[in-house]
């Protein structure tokens, strides 16, 4: 099989989050590559794509094929589904991939509340993920702090600052995939180990969604950053 170098792999991408970067990927131009636990959802979520972004380069797999399509792979599962997730798709990656973690160790994952985080002995989700992918597999960060609802909405911008963590290169490579959605801008997060800072800002979020009624979440922005 040949990777599609334009190719990007949304893990769960049958979900609220992910379906939602497939949408504003799928617009920007990107072909997409949706991956689920079962062939079935992994279709019906690109009909969804395909009927909101007419024309769209979009194909569905079962994760471990979705896997090998794409250089860059996101994945977009809850937390608890992380570790069988990537042990899922381990044997489908190869050096050189990107694994973009998005996942966020919300309390909801012990029936607690969403507004709060878990410890993760690793630090952080993403640096769960990189001690689980294989040698020469990069683990970036990014796209914690963005709203679901914001993403579906695709006729407006998403307005949000996005922070990048990981080695520099694959870092710099998810940032200037930010700019692919309207709104949305790249901010070197600096290395992995500062995912544990970006995850627990999501449970905040929630948080702030819930005191100020706006079930359509926030955005964040940095302030005083120069223009790239
Ligand atoms: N929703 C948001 O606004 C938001 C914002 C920022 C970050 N995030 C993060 O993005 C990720 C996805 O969030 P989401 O709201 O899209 O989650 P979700 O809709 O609850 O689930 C996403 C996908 O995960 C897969 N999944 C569900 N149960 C699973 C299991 N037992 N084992 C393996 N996979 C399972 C499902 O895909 P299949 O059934 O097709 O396999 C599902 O469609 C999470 O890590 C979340 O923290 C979400």
């Amino acid at each position: 099989m040949t990777m599609n170098e334009n190719a990007i792999a949304i893990l769960g991408g049958t979900g609220d989050q992910g379906l939602g970067l497939a949408l504003r990927f799928a617009r920007a131009g990107r072909s997409v590559v949706i991956g689920s636990r079962k062939l079935d959802r992994a279709v019906a979520a690109v009909k969804k794509v395909v009927s909101a972004v007419p024309g769209a380069d979009v194909t569905g797999f079962e994760n471990a094929e979705a896997t090998m399509r794409a250089p860059l792979v996101i994945l977009s599962v809850p937390f608890e589904h992380t570790i069988a997730t990537v042990k899922g798709i381990r044997a489908s990656l190869a050096p050189e991939q990107i694994v973009v973690s998005m996942g966020v160790p919300l309390a909801t994952a012990i029936g607690d509340r969403a507004a709060r985080t878990l410890g993760v002995w690793q630090g952080s989700c993403a640096e769960l993920v990189a001690a689980l992918v294989p040698p020469g597999v990069a683990v970036v960060s990014a796209f914690q702090n963005v709203s679901a609802h914001r993403l579906q909405a695709l006729d407006d911008p998403v307005e949000c600052d996005v922070l990048v963590s990981g080695e520099r290169e694959p870092r710099q490579r998810v940032m200037a995939l930010c700019e692919l959605v309207p709104g949305l801008r790249g901010v070197d997060g600096g290395p992995l180990e500062n995912a544990r800072i970006v995850e627990s800002l999501t449970a905040l979020l929630i948080g702030l969604t819930v005191r100020y009624q706006v079930p359509e979440g926030f955005g964040i922005r940095f302030t005083g950053l120069p223009a790239s």
